[in-house]
């Protein structure tokens, strides 16, 4: 039946080791089929989040295994009634199930490893709960997940969900380490080694498939318009909290909407407008903070390609320094997005507003919206993603080679992201060994106030010469790395990505209570010897900071404009780097060390974007604004581009162009 296969464009690896087309066939759907489980894997995770948010525990339970183990803190049940019964009695009246109630769990920056057959996986994740009964209770708690899943008959359960918990705390008293000690290692199921490798190779003959050509072409284009909402709506994310409203309506399309439950809706590009500026005028100005990170956000693509859903946690984290306030805001978003001649756009927003609190009050004790009840309806994921696409009908015009391109560009996007959050949680563990070895043998990273140093060795040193050699594993102190919301553009032939995503940094200690910080990461990564290695890291910190947990990030103390620029970390007088912050001139200008005046909080600092508008192709630009292609050093430094080591530089813009120029 598949005779009319192109053999003159299958690989000569794929011709070296199968023997037929249909072999052929057999192995592209076992590779489909494992990269949809490590989204599967994922989805299940986060839809755990989107249950929990609302206490239906009892629909979490389904999420696991009959016989799963549940380990939180101290605590361990096995099997679903045994967790829902945990999960009800450990959330008590703060379990999110009435409106007035809070129990927004987000886990984030996971490293997925899939087993070499296929059937089970580890994760790592990182929690916070932010947990209240407007009563007067608050609980705030955080740690590390490191958990189990199996391949079931009907799809990825969870079979072991193991909660290290960290650090907690009231509202009032902010949070600090568990049980007041220092904060041990937490063990990883994964080395850096491991980190890259996307998928790995799988032992054995692929079984038999049913699927026609067809129907995998349909099933990676399925993933590759995942990728496309995915880096659309964390992009719309980007520019809300910017103020970049031109930006926002750009990935709309004329026909949208923007509901906000409870309050109204706004109709068309002129009502989108209308929506945002209920958050003020566009462009950001000196005191104002209007972060709304986005987590868990979970994507249900039409069988057809042509529509898409996402439904998400969002965090708004407001202020404003010049009249000291502050807020908290617990929204779900689940928009609506529409393929518009290859191109993905923003079709409906809407956004459900939970708990809105004063920062200063609580949102126990300082909930200044009347919450509506609403409940946005769950998306369709869960089950196997193969079984939501009716049989295709038609033929494929695709050569194999190609569709082995387009799902390389879909596992290059998890490939990414798996090493993103690698270098988040060991870089939150000062693991400086471990942190060199994520990176390419041509791979640099900047040292925050310092400047660039390039190869793993001089990366794991100049993290030594910051941090010192001799550190404790018990530690009386831990910065968190989060990287939610990563935009990931993927090079034509898979082998390199450009990412950015945030750094979101909460801070715990044994003696006082953390808080959080902002800034943005700005990395790209290759495929090196069929691993995943960092290639070029740079992180810009930072937008905002906290002075404190009770001063929260809306009453800083002004630097004195009058006072000297304070200098490069100390450190690098002894272990000076390769390239400084300062020679990297205009693109790292307002950052310590850099080339030109220091910009800090509550100043605006510059913000850079590597990617044009997704859809417009409008070039962020402005006082406050900046768009930089390629790696930071890479102007001063054009010998560390990807192009001139053998990579492609990805397409820094519109999805719709990459189409039209490359073939997609
Ligand atoms: C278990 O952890 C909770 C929360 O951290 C703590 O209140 C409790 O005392 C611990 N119980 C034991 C037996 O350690
Ligand atoms: C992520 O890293 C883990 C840890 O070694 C590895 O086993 C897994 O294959 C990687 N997954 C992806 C999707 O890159
Ligand atoms: C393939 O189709 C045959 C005949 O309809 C069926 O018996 C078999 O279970 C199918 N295999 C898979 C993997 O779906
Ligand atoms: C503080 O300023 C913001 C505008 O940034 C405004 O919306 C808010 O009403 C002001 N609050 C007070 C208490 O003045
Ligand atoms: C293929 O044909 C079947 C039976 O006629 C139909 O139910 C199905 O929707 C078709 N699939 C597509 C993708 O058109
Ligand atoms: C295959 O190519 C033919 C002729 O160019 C075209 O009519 C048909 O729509 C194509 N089919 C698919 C599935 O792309
Ligand atoms: C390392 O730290 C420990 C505990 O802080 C201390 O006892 C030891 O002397 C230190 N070693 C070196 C080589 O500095
Ligand atoms: C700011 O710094 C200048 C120079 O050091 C100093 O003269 C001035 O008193 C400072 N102002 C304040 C408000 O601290
Ligand atoms: C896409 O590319 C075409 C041709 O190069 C150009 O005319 C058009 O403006 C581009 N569109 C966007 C959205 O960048």
């Amino acid at each position: 039946m598949f005779a009319v296969l192109k053999l003159a464009f299958i690989s000569v690896a794929a011709l070296a080791t199968v023997a037929s087309a249909d072999a052929i066939l057999d192995n592209l759907a076992r590779e489909v089929s494992r990269v949809e489980s490590i989204r599967e894997i994922k989805d299940v995770q986060r839809s755990f989040a989107h249950l929990a948010q609302f206490g239906r525990f009892h629909d979490a339970a389904t999420l696991f295994t009959t016989d799963a183990t549940f380990i939180w803190g101290n605590a361990s049940v096995t099997g679903r009634s045994a967790i829902e019964n945990f999960l009800n009695a450990h959330t008590g009246e703060m379990n999110g199930r009435k409106s007035s109630s809070l129990n927004t769990l987000v886990i984030e920056n996971p490293v997925v490893s899939l087993s070499v057959n296929g059937q089970s996986a580890k994760a790592r994740w990182n929690g916070l709960r932010f947990a209240g009964d407007s009563k007067g209770g608050s609980w705030i708690e955080g740690g590390i997940y490191e958990n189990q899943y199996v391949r079931e008959d009907t799809g990825w359960r969870i079979a072991s969900l193991h909660y290290y918990a960290l650090y907690e705390g009231t509202y009032e008293d902010g949070w600090k380490n568990v049980g007041g000690r220092g904060i041990p290692v937490i063990p990883y199921h994964f080395t850096p080694e491991g980190s890259g490798l996307p998928i790995p190779t799988p032992e054995g003959d692929a079984p038999e498939t049913n699927a026609t050509l067809r129907d995998l072409e349909v099933r990676i284009e399925s993933l590759n318009d995942e990728d496309e909402v995915r880096n659309l709506m964390h992009a719309h994310g980007y520019y809300i909290d910017r103020r970049m409203w031109t930006d926002v309506i750009d990935l709309h399309t004329t026909k949208t909407k923007v509901t906000i439950t409870g309050q109204g809706t706004y109709n068309g590009l002129d009502g989108v407008r209308n929506a945002l500026e209920r958050m003020g005028p566009e462009g950001l100005t000196r005191g104002v903070n209007n972060d709304h990170p986005i987590f868990d956000m979970l994507v249900e693509v039409s069988p057809d390609g042509q529509r898409a859903i996402a439904r998400g946690i969002e965090i708004g984290m407001r202020g404003d320094t010049n009249n000291r306030t502050a807020s908290w805001e617990f929204n779900v978003f689940r928009n609506n997005f529409v393929k518009e001649t290859g191109v993905w756009k923003v079709k409906a927003v809407e956004t459900t507003p939970l708990i809105v609190a004063d920062y200063y009050k609580g949102w126990s004790n300082g909930v200044i919206n009347t919450p509506t009840g609403y409940l946005p309806p769950w998306v369709n994921v869960g089950s196997f993603r193969e079984a939501s696409f009716p049989p295709s009908n038609g033929t494929s015009n695709a050569t194999v080679v190609d569709l082995e391109r387009k799902l390389r560009r879909s596992a290059a996007y998890d490939g990414t992201e798996n090493q993103s959050h690698a270098y988040g949680h060991v870089i939150d563990d000062i693991d400086c060994a471990r942190m060199g070895a994520l990176f390419a043998s041509r791979g640099h990273k900047s040292s925050p106030f310092a400047g660039f140093f390039i190869t793993p060795q001089r990366i794991t040193d100049a993290c030594f010469a910051s941090y010192g050699t001799n550190r404790s594993t018990i530690r009386s102190s831990i910065s968190f790395h989060w990287r939610p919301q990563p935009v990931i553009l993927v090079s034509h032939d898979g082998r390199s990505a450009t990412l950015r995503a945030r750094l979101l940094q909460p801070s715990t200690s044994v003696s006082k209570a953390g808080s959080f910080n902002s800034a943005m990461y700005h990395d790209q990564v290759v495929l090196e010897n069929g691993r995943w290695r960092l290639w070029s890291v740079t992180i810009d910190e930072f937008y905002w900071q906290s002075s404190s947990w009770e001063a929260g990030w809306a009453n800083p103390t002004p630097r004195n404009a009058s006072q000297p620029d304070p200098e490069p970390a100390g450190w690098t007088k002894k272990f000076p780097p390769d390239v400084t912050i300062a020679e990297v001139g205009e693109r790292e200008a307002g950052f310590r060390g850099g080339a030109g005046k220091f910009v800090e909080w509550p100043e605006i600092q510059r913000m850079w974007f590597g990617y044009r508008n997704l859809v417009s192709g409008r070039v962020p630009s402005g006082e406050r604004l900046g768009f930089w292609e390629g790696c930071v050093p890479c102007k001063v430094r054009p010998d560390w581009a990807l192009e001139a080591n053998g990579w492609e530089e990805p397409e820094a813009g519109p999805v719709g162009n990459r189409t039209l120029r490359m073939g997609r």
